[in-house]
C-alpha cells in the first residue's frame, strides 16, 4: 500500500546502472542476464535496450511486480528478450555455468551478501559477473545518530573495505565499484517522501508505523550522506 506506486524499490537511476555496466567484460558478449529481486523493472528494461542480444529474466518475489514487468515487456515489443519470473531468488532452480551476468540493485540484503556471493557463483560460466548495489559504510566511524539507525535497521552493514575483502574470499575480484552520486539516492528518496508526505494523518497504525521508520531513515540518509550511502560493486569469477 506504501511502496505501490512508487516508480522503483531502492536507490539507483539508468545512469549509474549504465555505469556498473560498462565496467562488465567484454559486456557485448552478455547474452544471459538474470535480474534479482528486479522490482517493477527499472534495472530490467535498462539492461534489455543497452545489451540488444540478450536475454533477461527478471526474478521478482512481488506477484504484481512481476506482472507489471511482463506486461511492460509486451508493451515495448521486448517479450522475445524479457521474461518475468514470479519467484524466490533464493530457491530458483539455475543450471551451473549458464549465466553471464546477474544484476541484483538494492536487493542482495535479501537474502546477505556472503551468502548470495557463494549461491550465485556456480551459475555464472567462468568470467561471468555479479554487479550488486548496497548500503555501505562510507566513513571509518559514523555519527552517534547515524550508527544507533544503522546498527537498528541493518546491522550487516559494512564497509566498502569489508565487501571488497569478502567478495575476493568468495571467488570474484572486484572489477569496479563506486559511490553512487545524489542523484541516484534522490530518484529512491524524493518520491519516497512524497509517498510519505501524501500518506501522513493515515489512521492505519501499521501504515503510520511503517511511515514513521521512513521518515527516520530520509531524515539520517539526507543529514549523513557523506557517511553512508549506496555503492556499486561489479565483481567477476576470478577464474574466468
Ligand atoms: C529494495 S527492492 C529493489 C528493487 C529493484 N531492484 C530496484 O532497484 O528498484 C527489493 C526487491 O526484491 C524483492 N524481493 C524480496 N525478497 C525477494 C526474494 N526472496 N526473491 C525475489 N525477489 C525478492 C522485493 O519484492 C523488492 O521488489
Amino acid at each position: 500500500m506504501v511502496f505501490g506506486p512508487l516508480p522503483q524499490g531502492a536507490p539507483g537511476n539508468d545512469a549509474s546502472t549504465l555505469r556498473a555496466l560498462d565496467a562488465v567484460p567484454d559486456r557485448d558478449a552478455v547474452r544471459q542476464v538474470l535480474d534479482l529481486g528486479a522490482g517493477r523493472g527499472r534495472t530490467t528494461f535498462a539492461l534489455a535496450q543497452a545489451l540488444p542480444h540478450a536475454q533477461v529474466t527478471a526474478v521478482e518475489i512481488h506477484a504484481p511486480f512481476a506482472g507489471r514487468i511482463a506486461e511492460r515487456a509486451r508493451e515495448a515489443g521486448l517479450a522475445d528478450r524479457v521474461d518475468a519470473l514470479c519467484g524466490d531468488m533464493a530457491k530458483i532452480e539455475v543450471a551451473a555455468g549458464s549465466i553471464d551476468l546477474i544484476w541484483a540493485e538494492g536487493s542482495i540484503y535479501v537474502v546477505g551478501m556472503e551468502w548470495a556471493l557463494a549461491l550465485w557463483r556456480p551459475w555464472l560460466r567462468p568470467g561471468g559477473c555479479i554487479a550488486f548495489s548496497d548500503v555501505v559504510r562510507w566513513t571509518g566511524d559514523l555519527s552517534k545518530e547515524a550508527r544507533a539507525f544503522w546498527a537498528a535497521e541493518y546491522p550487516d552493514m559494512a564497509s566498502e573495505a569489508a565487501i571488497r575483502s569478502r567478495a575476493e574470499a568468495a571467488g570474484y575480484r572486484v572489477v569496479a565499484g563506486f559511490r553512487m552520486p545524489k542523484a541516484a539516492h534522490d530518484a529512491y528518496y524524493v518520491p519516497l517522501a512524497a509517498r510519505a508526505a501524501e500518506l501522513a494523518g493515515c489512521a492505519d497504525t501499521d501504515v503510520a508505523q511503517v511511515l514513521a521508520g521512513l521518515r527516520r531513515e530520509i531524515d539520517v540518509v539526507r543529514r549523513f550522506s557523506d557517511e553512508a550511502g549506496y555503492t556499486f560493486f561489479v565483481l567477476q569469477r576470478s577464474d574466468g
